[in-house]
């Protein structure tokens, strides 16, 4: 089987093509993220879309990307509601909730907790989508992957690491609005991962966490830092 190939695409949003030659977008904060260089900014293919909260940072161009690839999109099962108001169809949004996984296309979600809050800015008013989540994928060879979404440091993170078992944990360092580094290297070890992928940093002037200062907290316990450049493809595992 290929590579699975990674792209950040800055804050939360990474694009994947699967080594089964699928292509899924997490929280595809695109044409408004100022971290987002404009030729990520066009979808040219797009098999799933994950979402891990209503926030517009994480939402991102999803209807857009939607109207034009129709995709499955995964997300928590109130926030289907919320996107259904948007044109979604029914049977193209697979909500789920917490501890649950969902298989798509030979791709396993299991929608995981988050410590944050969740809305949905609907034309000016914050309507209620669901509890925040996050998820550990599986792609098509087996290899697991963590993406906390928004999130602090919490006990529940022992649980991903013994039920799901991921290699690799993409984990906001930020601070702010989620985990800074100090307590983001705390939920590295928590989850058992060997990596980390840091993100969620950088693209306000208040999310001021850098990926030296998780790297420093993380020194001596064999947990690497991947500090992936935005628009850079890197594979995994
Ligand atoms: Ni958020
Ligand atoms: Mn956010």
């Amino acid at each position: 089987m290929a590579d699975n190939r990674f792209t950040w695409c800055g804050h939360s949003a990474f694009r994947i093509e699967t080594g089964g030659d699928k292509v899924i977008y997490i929280d595809p904060y695109l044409s408004a993220n100022p971290a987002c260089p404009s030729e990520l900014h066009k979808v040219e293919r797009c098999d799933i879309i994950a979402l891990t909260h209503g926030h517009a940072d994480h939402l991102g161009d999803t209807i857009e990307i939607y109207n034009e690839h129709r995709p499955k999109i995964v997300a928590i099962f109130d926030l289907c509601w919320v996107l259904g108001k948007h044109g979604v169809a029914p049977e193209d949004c697979v909500g789920m909730n917490i501890g649950g996984t969902a298989e798509v296309g030979g791709i396993k979600f299991m929608q995981t907790p988050a410590t944050h809050s969740s809305s949905v800015d609907d034309g000016g008013e914050q309507i209620y989508g669901g509890d925040p989540t996050g998820y550990v994928i599986e792609l098509e060879d087996g290899f697991r992957f963590y993406h906390s979404g928004d999130t602090w440091v919490m006990a529940d993170m022992e649980f991903i690491a013994r039920l799901f078992k991921p290699e690799v944990a993409m984990l906001p360092i930020g601070g702010h609005f989620t985990m800074d580094p100090v307590a983001a290297a705390l939920a590295a070890k928590m989850t058992g991962v060997k990596r980390v992928v840091p993100m969620h940093y950088g693209t306000f002037p208040v999310l001021a966490g850098e990926p030296v200062q998780l790297a420093k907290e993380l020194e001596g316990t064999g947990i690497e830092v991947l500090a992936v450049e935005i628009g850079q493809e890197f594979t995994l595992p």
